[in-house]
């Protein structure tokens, strides 16, 4: 028995036969997701507190559903004996297109060749990487990603046989991935960049400016980018700008180089529906389209009926956003926002605090409250430095009532 290399993520080590070695590598390269490791760390530590559970952990919003759902589902249960074509059907990739002309101001979008439905954006973000990257290639494409992030970005480059390389996202970057601390020799072997704007876990918005300037690096060593936008319904003050939006402000032709995705989990609060969109470069999106019609991921026809009504109603998005701006209020009303800041963007919140692995154990034990340790949400960078300790993520997705308790608690943890 040998042991591998320990995760660059979990630092978690496992023995295998030389023969297991080659295939487990990759897959052991993962490490252990977060909320895995949370489980971990809280094993053997009880909430002692009497107080009603607050679990703030994960991303999942849970609001109302919205009151079109129940409907448009029963009208269409006969889609359910039909299998469902991968790309969606055309009504909703019509009506995704006709969002995105209406949010972005953009003139024309088309349903048929740039627009794919997404069985959720998790998915679509994984395996994205799979139909770009070419593990071939003579010397490992780069991967570049944020730091802390959405841990599938990291699982993407992995799996496809990539080179990871993390941007750090910190405080004295504003929390933006910082483009100019890029080596040359880096973006010159870059096949694909992730972006998460607005961010999750920090809640930075990329801005115009930041897009134009990737995009210029984008077609100075020819790579591509995928903008993650699943929370660009929820934000503090200004509506973030997308990366469609600004690649046809400065007068690209079709999207080049371009994918969005964007999803309903959020916006719509329907993390359940499994349901999201792709859009970009018509080239991308039917190389993506090939690769996906072998691995199938597509939502039943009655969910894509629901999902096209989601994507016609801003109603409920706007009765959403107020929900999501009364919790961060009420929530920082509490707290008190010195030595951190209103997250632009995001229902999440990001505070510093002296050690995240042990104030959300304190949290745990002490105030019945779950969080995220936020180096569990990062990567350790090649200086030996995880950019997400000495945080906390913190979901505001119970309502205001909840965030101000969940104010109160956290101010109360004592480590
Ligand atoms: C940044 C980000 N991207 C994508 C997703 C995936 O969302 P879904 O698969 O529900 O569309 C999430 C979920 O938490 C997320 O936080």
């Amino acid at each position: 028995m040998e042991q591998i290399d320990p995760c660059s993520w979990c630092g978690s080590v496992q023995q295998v036969s030389q023969r297991d070695q080659l295939n487990q590598v990759r897959l052991e390269k993962l490490g252990a997701y977060p909320f895995e490791r949370l489980k971990s760390l809280f094993s053997g530590h009880i909430s002692k507190s009497d107080l009603v559970p607050i679990d703030a952990g994960a991303g999942e919003p849970r609001l109302p559903l919205p009151s079109f759902v129940a409907d448009t589902l029963s009208a269409h249960l006969s889609g359910f004996s039909k299998y469902p074509s991968t790309v969606g059907s055309l009504e909703l990739r019509q009506t995704i297109a006709d969002w995105l002309q209406q949010r972005y101001g953009l003139q024309y979008v088309d349903a048929a060749t740039q627009v794919l439905s997404a069985n959720g954006t998790r998915e679509a973000l994984f395996a994205i990487a799979h139909a770009l990257i070419n593990p071939e290639a003579d010397k490992k494409p780069c991967v570049l990603m944020p730091n802390p992030m959405y841990q599938i970005y990291l699982g993407a480059a992995l799996t496809a046989g990539a080179e990871p390389v993390f941007l750090p996202c910190t405080e004295t970057s504003g929390f933006a991935p910082d483009l100019d601390a890029v080596p040359k020799s880096v973006w010159a072997n870059t096949a694909l960049i992730y972006v998460c704007s607005p961010s999750n876990p920090t809640g930075w918005i990329a801005d115009k400016d930041y897009f134009a300037h990737l995009l210029a690096l984008a077609d100075e060593n020819d790579f591509f980018i995928v903008s993650d936008e699943c929370y660009s319904e929820i934000y503090w003050q200004n509506k973030p700008v997308g990366l469609l939006e600004v690649a046809e402000s400065l007068g690209r032709e079709g999207f080049s180089r371009c994918l969005v995705m964007n999803s309903l989990s959020k916006r719509s609060a329907l993390p359940g529906m499994r349901s999201g969109l792709i859009a970009g470069d018509a080239d991308l999106i039917a190389r993506f389209t090939k690769l996906r019609s072998y691995t199938g991921p597509a939502t039943p026809l009655p969910l894509q009926a629901v999902a096209a009504a989601a994507w016609s109603d801003e109603t409920h998005v706007q009765q959403n956003l107020d929900v999501y701006r009364n919790s961060l209020k009420a929530f920082f009303d509490i707290y008190g926002i010195e030595g951190t800041t209103i997250p632009p963007g995001s229902f999440f919140v990001w505070l510093p605090v002296a050690h995240d692995e042990d104030f959300s154990v304190a949290a745990y034990e002490q105030q019945a409250v779950t969080i995220l340790p936020g180096s569990y949400l990062a990567a350790e960078g090649d200086d030996g430095i995880n950019p997400g300790s000495g945080y906390i993520r913190a979901a505001l997705v119970d309502g205001p009532d909840c965030a101000a308790e969940l104010a109160r608690r956290l101010r109360a943890v004592r480590v």
